[in-house]
């Protein structure tokens, strides 16, 4: 897909990757790019900072009859949608520990609202015979989260959902891509890096930190071949391969990592 004259939607585009994203896809040419997100005064400053092509919506991706709504509203009013990315994401920051509650805001903002947004904007596509649907995963999806589980599974879930979708629609017109990045100069990692979180600490420790802008880069060209997998970081393909191919050993090497950066921490 390339972007000129598309109708595009981005979900958290108030901010990090998303706002990235939308400001990119303005950039390349789309005829409209919604900018939708729970924080609605944040998703107004950046579709202003983008432009008359940009508009605001707020969404809670959660709630089913948000996201149909902000589907329906998007098609009256542009006439269709031609790439809806589910970008919106949350972490929990911590293990087994974590309530319920934390367990299923993950599962329903990594995961299920994923299935919201293709519920809705499928039928449109499959009449029109053509779609793009851009799932935010992580790497956490492909490898693991160190430090948080509810990342790590509802991250894998989200992959398997965008493969299954991939699998299931392809030969219908539909394209599907996950992307996969890694560290990401974002609040969301930034806050965990000024925190000291263990897991921020691995994801500084296995590769760059890339710029949101760098990622949207990333996401244009992942898009244009038409990829299913989506890797910021091509250093993700390695880890992923080595997991597949060794699974204790990567584990071992998982295990050695964090060893080495605790001990470094603690005190002498
Ligand atoms: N930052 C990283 O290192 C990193 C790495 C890999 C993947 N990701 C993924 O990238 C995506 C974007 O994350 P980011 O780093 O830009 O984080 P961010 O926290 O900067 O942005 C996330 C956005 O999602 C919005 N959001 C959260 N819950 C929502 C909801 N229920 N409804 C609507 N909007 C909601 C937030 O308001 C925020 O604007 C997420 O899916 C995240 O898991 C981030």
């Amino acid at each position: 897909m390339n972007l000129t004259d598309r109708i595009v939607v981005v979900t958290g585009g108030a901010g990090g990757i998303g706002a990235a994203l939308a400001r990119r896809f303005a950039a390349e040419g789309a005829a409209a790019v919604v900018v939708a997100d729970l924080d609605a005064e944040a998703a107004r400053a950046v579709a202003e900072g983008i432009g008359p092509v940009a508009h605001a919506a707020a969404v809670d991706v959660t709630d089913e009859a948000q996201v149909r709504a902000l589907v329906d509203d998007t098609e009256r009013r542009f006439g269709r949608i031609d790439l809806f990315c589910a970008n919106a994401g949350v972490t929990t920051g911590g293990g087994v520990e974590v309530d319920d509650a934390g367990w299923d805001r993950a599962w329903r903002v990594n995961v299920l609202a994923h299935v919201y947004s293709a519920r809705a904007v499928l039928p449109g596509m499959l009449a029109r015979g053509g779609g793009h649907l851009l799932h935010t995963c992580s790497a956490a999806g492909v490898l693991t989260a160190v430090g948080d589980a509810a990342y790590t599974a509802t991250k894998h879930a989200s992959v398997g959902f965008a493969e299954w979708l991939a699998i299931t629609y392809r030969d219908r017109g539909i394209r599907v891509s996950a992307l996969c990045p890694q560290g990401v100069d974002t609040p969301m990692l930034a806050d965990g890096i000024a925190e000291g979180h263990l897991g921020a600490r691995v994801i500084t420790a296995s590769g760059a930190v890339l710029t949101p802008d760098q990622v949207a880069d990333a996401a244009i060209a992942g898009l244009a071949e038409e990829r299913f997998l989506i890797l910021p970081h091509p250093e993700v393909a390695d880890y992923a391969r080595r997991r597949a191919e060794d699974p204790d050993g990567w584990q071992a090497g998982m295990r050695k990592l964090i060893r080495r950066l605790t001990t470094r921490q603690s005190p002498r």
